[in-house]
């Protein structure tokens, strides 16, 4: 039976990409309905809500989110979306496996994975103000919170990633020599759900050397574990591996809901042009066929990437091709048949 998902195409090049994507898991014959809803700026603009009833009431009733960028305005405005719908369904932990697809980049043959801790540390938004000699804003103040809880099931969640997808090693990065308390704790934390996995390599690293060694060489790395804010950071710096936002997919992951989306935002400065590159949000829908097991769509759907990618006809800017998304998306089909 298909399963119903709920649907966020989202804004900036959201509709784009997400028309292209639905368009390759139909023709891959993914076993999927879809429940359209929206958030974000549309929804303020159309329903006077970022976040509408209808759009949460159709993700607590589906439980499976694949969702377009949402623009989060800096500074004054509403709160982060992505990250409301991160706390609603209590989706912990941020999976990004980074894996070359074009060929001819820094390096070849990358394969690692960034494991994201998804609710706490700084990232929880507990900011103030503090006012002296009649400056209300003379400073501010953000508090990181790390609870054993959330860094318990991060790691042990990354070691269980680990142990069923065949791989070797688990880095956990961290700034525990700083920050004794908060990232002391998440290292503690991690040396204990370590001792359960005698079958699983594991070390543990500073998160500055860590993007260091990331960039001098990748291959020493492979499952990698952290707090909120440096995953946000450091996959973004990995996806810069393998050729850019572009290729980015990432599954938010929570123990009864989960929600799919690429890891790069809703570019403004391509939006309506017709040429985003689908591939994020394409791959971030193989994610979720995997953890839908459909897997074997999601495999046929990677090799047409790989395939089309390769071929080199039909590729997007981004990836120094002339290509919109439409003819992109099309070749990726043709692969498909
Ligand atoms: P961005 O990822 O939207 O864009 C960064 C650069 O990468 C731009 O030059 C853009 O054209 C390019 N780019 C991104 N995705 C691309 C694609 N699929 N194909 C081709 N080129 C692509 O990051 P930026 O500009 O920092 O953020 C724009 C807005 O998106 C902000 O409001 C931000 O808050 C939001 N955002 C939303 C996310 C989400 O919904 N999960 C994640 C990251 C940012
Ligand atoms: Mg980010």
């Amino acid at each position: 039976m298909a399963q119903t998902i709920t649907v966020i195409p989202g804004d900036g090049i959201g509709p784009e990409v997400t028309d292209a994507t639905l368009d390759v898991l139909n023709a891959a014959g993914a076993e999927l309905e879809y429940d359209m809803q929206l958030a974000g700026l549309i929804a303020l603009q159309e329903l006077r809500n970022p976040l509408p009833q209808a759009t949460m009431a159709s993700a607590e009733k589906n439980r499976i989110l694949l969702k377009g960028p949402l623009t989060t305005p800096s500074g004054s405005g509403f709160r982060s979306i992505n990250v409301e719908l991160r706390k609603a369904f209590d989706l912990f932990a941020n999976v990004r496996p980074v894996r070359t697809i074009v060929p001819g980049g820094r390096y070849e043959d990358i394969d690692l994975v960034l494991i994201r801790e998804n609710t706490e540390g700084l990232y929880v938004g507990v900011e103030h103000y503090i006012g002296m000699h009649g400056d209300p804003r003379a400073a501010a103040e953000s508090v990181m919170i790390i609870t054993r809880f959330g860094a318990e099931r991060v790691v042990r969640y990354a070691f269980e990633y680990a142990r069923d997808n065949n791989r070797k090693k688990v880095t956990l990065a961290h700034k525990a020599n700083i920050l004794k308390y908060t990232q002391g704790l998440f290292l503690d934390v991690g040396r204990e759900v370590a001792e359960e996995f005698p079958d699983i390599e594991w070390e543990d690293r500073i998160i500055d050397a860590t993007a260091m060694q990331l960039v001098l060489d990748p291959y020493r790395f492979d499952v990698l574990v952290m707090e909120n804010m440096f995953g946000d950071i450091l996959s973004d710096l990995m996806a810069g591996l393998v050729g850019g936002l572009g290729f980015a997919p990432a599954g938010n992951i929570g123990h009864d809901a989960a929600m799919f989306e690429a890891v790069h935002g809703s570019a403004p400065d391509i939006a309506g042009k017709g040429i985003a590159n689908p591939t994020g949000l394409l791959l971030s829908a193989c994610l979720m066929l995997d953890h839908l097991k459909q897997d074997e769509t999601a495999d046929r759907i990677r090799a047409a990437v790989q395939t089309v990618v390769e071929a080199g006809e039909a590729r997007t800017v981004d990836m120094g091709g002339g290509a919109t998304t439409k003819q992109f998306t099309q070749a990726l089909i043709r692969a498909l048949a």
